[in-house]
């Protein structure tokens, strides 16, 4: 049995977990930021560092005594080294350096898109079914919208990815001129539930013959859509509360018509990448796989058996992190005290693709 401390600190969360053998959960802490950044509309880099610093060493004893564990019961510290905001990289770094030394366990330093496709891999009873490889995999966070195409534990080749705007940074951006506020996802979803999806007919960008994305032209044409409701003028109020003047029932159908739009481009667009490169399973993860008109348009219309993780294991968490280290050790792989963190590592090599 091997049991992995992961710790994730990459953005806005402060995470810990323990899970055995990669595929187990026993504990799971997230000490969350999302009150701290919401009166900024965003996260805020510099105040993150400081609360990731305040919020670290309580997290990681939790996790511990979530897990009824000691250090001594662990056999390996995997951390997150990228991407992400260097300023909070460095701190869960810097903490499982310090971890590991002291209590003399080697260290995992975690790629953390690696880590959201291994949210597909872990749960609390640890009784999911082995995946059939190739896996195609979306990643759809606030920062990436990827496919790639999982070969093997570790193994990946891109397939393509957003050339604009990431599909969480697109629903932060139109969550905000509706003025619904941060985090956008959520707040969409919230919004678009009593909404009509068909009432706005707002552009897919198909980039056919290509496995890319882009949805800033979207993000523009929801932009159009709110101002011309709003009518004439572009006086300061409207431009500092933009939404506010619309009606609830606007709103609603603006949302929804947006998150269908992305939603369609998402699910056409892996289905059409797993078919093309004979994948046996589709797996979604990172923050915008908790949104449930993606997940349900992708189990209506795959023909392929599609994976999302739990709610719990889209967005930031440390669990993943445990997880992605568990399979990396299995390759025999560990960092040393040197491990620095790498705010733009990519997934995939370029000299890999
Ligand atoms: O994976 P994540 O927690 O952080 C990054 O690695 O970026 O993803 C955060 C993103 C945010 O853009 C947030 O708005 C989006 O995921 N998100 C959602 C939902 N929950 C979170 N997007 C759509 N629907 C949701 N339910
Ligand atoms: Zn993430």
């Amino acid at each position: 049995m091997t049991l992995i401390l992961g710790i994730e600190s990459s953005c806005d969360e402060t995470a810990a977990a323990v899970v055995i053998d990669g595929r187990t959960m026993r504990s799971n802490v997230v000490a969350s930021q999302i009150e701290l950044h919401r009166q900024y509309g965003g996260v805020f880099p510099e105040m993150a560092s400081r609360q990731h610093v305040l919020a670290i060493l309580p997290v990681m004893q939790q996790a511990l005594a979530d897990a009824e564990v000691v250090w001594a019961d662990l056999d390996a510290i995997a951390v997150t080294r990228g991407p992400g905001l260097a300023g909070s990289l460095l701190v869960g770094v810097n903490a499982a350096k310090a971890a590991a030394w002291m209590q003399g366990l080697p260290l995992l330093g975690i790629n953390h898109l690696e880590g959201h496709i291994y949210a597909n891999w872990v749960e609390a009873e640890g009784n999911l079914p082995d995946k059939q490889f190739p896996v195609l995999v979306l990643i759809v966070s606030g920062g990436h919208t990827e496919l790639i195409l999982m070969l093997g534990h570790g193994s990946y080749r891109r397939l393509g990815g957003t050339l604009d705007d990431a599909a969480g940074e697109a629903f932060d951006k139109v969550a905000r001129v509706l003025g619904l506020g941060y985090p956008g996802g959520p707040a969409i979803e919230q919004a678009g539930r009593s909404g009509d999806a068909a009432a706005y007919p707002l552009p897919r960008a198909w980039l056919s013959g290509s496995h890319d994305f882009s949805f800033s032209g979207l993000k523009t044409a929801a932009l159009r859509a709110v101002q011309k409701l709003e009518g004439a003028g572009n006086d300061e109020e409207r431009r500092l509360t933009p939404g506010a003047h619309l009606p609830p029932a606007q709103i609603a159908d603006l949302a929804a018509s947006f998150e269908e739009a992305v939603v369609d481009v998402l699910v056409t667009k892996t289905i059409a990448a797993a078919k093309a490169t004979e994948a046996n399973e589709i797996c979604v993860c990172g923050g915008v796989a908790a949104n449930a008109r993606l997940r349900h348009h992708f189990q209506q219309r795959s023909p392929l058996p599609v994976a999302t993780p739990p709610l719990y294991l889209c967005t930031d968490n440390a669990v993943m992190i445990a997880a992605a280290g568990y399979y990396r050790r299995l390759h025999g792989e560990h960092s040393n005290l040197q491990l620095d963190v790498k705010p733009h590592l990519p997934l995939v090599l370029a000299q890999e693709a």
